[in-house]
């Protein structure tokens, strides 16, 4: 366990049945007076957006609509959007649905108080000044991006992903409202549910984790292997999004506070080389990633393997352990997630390829309970391919 431990995060958290309702206030309250929404141009169409700027209106602050996300975004989404944000003289950034559209509205809040591109700012503590004031409302129970300090851009001309990490992209406010997700289709709400569960995972496994991320994180275990299912097959049902929401939301103060692991690092260049999306190439890669990692640390997957509910008396430690990459493959299976990289047609060939990219992904790598090698990264895609 590391010994030095800093802790920040997302400023003020607002949780509940019907709490986008105090959108417009927390904006006044932020003392902007015009907001740009930033979004994908599927949510601009329903209800949620028209009722979010109408909320906003009404509090007397002007509402701009920047419905231009695009799923895995590149980067310049994000310079095109702080362009506007100068011209308009707009003073607080919403990013409103998944993890793109949060990511893209934080990185537009930098960098329209710092000068340059989005892709400048890729790396770790690159961005020098603080941005406008944003406010995170999540339409899906998955990326935690609401949370963390991360924005992740896909760079399709040199096909790789990264992020920009600093703590200047720690929201203002998150506004966690269960009823908008809702309408959720079941699929999204399965991978986006396993993305969840993928965070909340690593981050308890993280060598970085601690006394205050290890309970967060375990508790995220919990929800959500509880939940996802009913979520998944009983969408309607609200305590299941609430749960979930609550699930989604500790496991990213989990990622937060102690990383991520292996498992995103090999579920990146699925994204970058064949538009995997996060969430899919996260669920797929779990189990095959955990069925390594047990032995790595025996006494948190026992943990683990408690808090999914499994019967482990008389069983020992180590299988035990072990347990956990069947329990997650299971789940995943039963939400219809794909379990193998042929059934999402990725050619045997480019194992090679998508190892050599996902070991340069190292943070997470380093924060894997178990060393990896490119041979093991390897081995992992060629399980991942045969199931
Ligand atoms: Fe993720």
């Amino acid at each position: 366990m590391n010994s030095l431990i800093t802790i920040e995060g997302v400023k003020k958290t607002i949780f509940g049945r019907g709490v986008v309702n105090q959108i417009g206030p927390e904006c006044k309250s932020l003392g902007a007076s015009s907001a740009l929404l930033v979004m994908d141009s599927g949510l601009a169409k329903t209800d949620i957006s028209t009722r979010i700027q109408d909320l906003i209106r009404e509090s007397g602050v002007k509402a701009y609509l920047y419905p231009d996300v695009s799923p895995e975004p590149d980067p310049r989404i994000a310079d095109l959007g702080a362009e506007k944000v100068k011209k308009d003289k707009i003073a607080c950034v919403i990013g409103v649905g998944g993890g793109s559209s949060m990511d893209v509205a934080k990185a537009i809040a930098v960098l329209a108080k710092n000068d340059g591109k989005a892709v400048d700012y890729i790396g770790l503590n690159k961005v020098k000044n603080h941005g406008l004031p944003t406010i995170m409302v999540p339409t899906t129970s998955g990326t935690g991006s609401e949370t963390t300090f991360t924005a992740v851009f896909t760079m399709r001309d040199t096909k790789s992903k990264g992020g920009i990490n600093s703590p200047f992209l720690y929201p203002n406010t998150a506004i966690l409202d269960p009823e908008l997700t809702i309408d959720l289709p079941p699929y999204v709400t399965a991978y986006t549910g396993m993305d969840a569960l993928t965070h909340a995972i690593e981050s308890y496994t993280s060598t970085q984790a601690h006394f205050m991320s290890e309970p967060i994180s375990l508790r995220a275990i919990e929800l959500i292997s509880d939940n996802l299912r009913g979520a998944v097959f009983n969408g309607k049902d609200i305590q299941f999004r609430e749960n979930m929401m609550m699930g989604s939301y500790l496991a990213g103060l989990g990622l937060a506070m102690s990383g991520v692991g292996a498992c995103h690092s090999l579920a990146y260049p699925l994204g970058s080389l064949f538009d995997v999306p996060h969430g899919v190439a996260n669920a797929l890669m779990l189990p095959y990633v955990l069925e390594y990692n047990y032995p790595g640390n025996i006494d948190k997957f026992c943990w683990m393997a408690i808090a999914m509910d499994q019967d482990v008396e008389g069983i020992s430690p180590r299988d035990t352990a072990a347990i956990v990459a069947e329990v997650v493959y299971d789940l995943a299976d039963d939400i219809g997630i794909p379990l193998t990289l042929d059934e999402l047609k990725i050619p045997e060939d480019s194992i090679p390829e998508l190892a050599k990219a996902a070991i340069k992904v190292e943070r997470p790598l380093m924060n894997n309970p178990r060393p990896m090698t490119l041979e093991i990264i390897e081995e992992i895609y060629r399980e991942a391919f045969e199931g």
